[in-house]
């Protein structure tokens, strides 16, 4: 290990200072002479190049060996992680039409994000923060839904150390990225097996494994193949409080998303089958987003309503971010606002005695402005208080299509 550590430091030369750089979190080279780093969410092209082509394909190939892998004409792509733990993935020539193309993904130093760290960023309010704080206490099922880059590993690892320290959490992920503190955690990560993948293991490998190791509540770190379905059932099953990530532009399009995914499993159940089970474990939706000034925010947090007569998803929002403007430098301008809906669960968290009033969840008497209307105290169904106005943006069923294909 240490003499493939020596080597890659020595074929990464010329990237060795952003390496080191903390306040780098990507690096990214499209063939030798381009590249570019990313800090504080901007990305900026740097003077560094390497030597040539075949330099960089030496030290991607270095950094192939240094996992079992190849990667060559028959190998052309490669996911790994470097000695310290970042992401790399490389695509090179001929499909990389401009030479080697890598995007290497930092690992942050632990940095603990806690929520009262995402409230001082602007990332979420502080009423949200303790309602989602309630949510994971309550063991309501979570999928974080958002772009790449948008704050959705990092979000997972806030709501997973929230998790009570006495319940048994198994974490599953394709490369290991989440650092959950917490007394009795058990994680997995995919592995690759030998040349011929002969070996290999997957998240639905793994998952299947985390079920039968007596896991309270599982969390798969970034759903993405047919594991969907294996999620689901286990968020069916029983292990309240699980969680994952997915690639998404909005809530119901998350939900959307994790079907697709599913129905790529071997043996997919019927799609109205599939979409009761999915909307039946999935609780709710957080929605992280990236501004353009660069700003990671929560921009939904839905519940889901089951599905509609035509089978369309329905998502509810209870709370959204509202852009309300930008100053000159460009920095978004805006408040996380509550909706006007009670969460359909809102007698449980009053029955374990939370302390979260209604109130919380009234819109703001005059849109924009922080104080709270009057509730409707009586407004515990998602019908009785439903906000009027647009954006509705994640509400029921965008892009699911029509109901039944069978
Ligand atoms: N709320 C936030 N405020 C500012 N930066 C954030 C926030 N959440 C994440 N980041 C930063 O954004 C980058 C991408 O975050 P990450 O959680 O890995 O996104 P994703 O999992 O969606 O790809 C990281 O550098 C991370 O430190
Ligand atoms: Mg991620």
């Amino acid at each position: 290990m240490g003499v493939f550590e020596d080597s890659i430091d020595v074929f990464l030369t010329p990237i060795a200072e952003f390496l080191r750089d903390e306040t780098v979190s990507e690096i990214l080279m499209n063939g030798p002479d381009q590249i570019w780093i990313e800090r504080k969410g901007k990305l900026m092209r740097t003077e560094a190049r390497f030597n040539s082509e075949s330099a960089l394909q030496a030290a991607m190939r270095n950094i192939a060996q240094s996992v079992g892998r190849k990667i060559d004409a028959e190998n052309p792509t490669l996911d790994a992680r470097l000695p310290d733990g970042s992401r790399i993935h490389v695509v090179i020539p001929p499909a990389a039409r401009a030479g080697t193309t890598v995007a290497i993904r930092k690992f942050s130093k632990a940095e603990e994000v806690t929520l009262e760290k995402l409230v001082s960023f602007g990332s979420i309010s502080a009423d949200a923060a303790k309602f989602l704080q309630i949510c994971v206490a309550l063991g309501k099922n979570m999928i974080v839904s958002g772009g790449t880059g948008s704050g959705k590993t990092t979000l997972l690892n806030t709501l997973g150390r929230l998790i009570p320290s006495h319940e048994r959490l198994l974490i599953v992920e394709d490369a290991s990225e989440l650092q959950v503190k917490a007394d009795h955690v058990v994680c997995f990560e995919t592995t690759a097996g030998n040349f011929e993948r002969v070996g290999a293991l997957t998240i639905r490998d793994l998952l299947r494994s985390a079920m039968r190791l007596r896991p309270d509540r599982i969390i798969v770190g970034e759903v993405r193949g047919p594991e969907a379905v294996d999620l689901i059932a286990v968020m069916n099953t029983g292990h309240g409080g699980s969680m994952g990530t997915t690639h998404a532009n909005s809530p119901s399009d998350a939900l959307v998303r994790l079907e697709c995914l599913a129905m790529m499993s071997e043996t997919p159940l019927p799609v109205t089958a599939l979409r009761r089970q999915i909307s039946s474990a999935v609780h709710l939706v957080i929605q992280a987003k990236r501004y353009s000034d660069g700003s990671r925010k929560i921009s939904h947090i839905s519940q889901t309503l089951g599905v509609d007569e035509h089978g369309n998803y329905r998502c509810q929002d209870l709370f959204r971010f509202v852009q309300k403007g930008k100053t000159a430098e460009g920095k978004v301008l805006g408040a996380m606002e509550p909706c006007g809906v009670l969460p359909t669960f809102m007698p449980e968290i009053e029955v374990n005695g939370y302390v979260f009033p209604r109130m919380k969840f009234a819109r703001p008497a005059v849109p924009g402005a922080q104080t709270a209307a009057a509730a409707k105290p009586g407004a515990a169904t998602p019908a009785a208080a439903a906000p009027a106005t647009p954006p509705r943006s994640s509400s029921s069923g965008t892009g699911s299509g029509q109901g039944n294909a069978a």
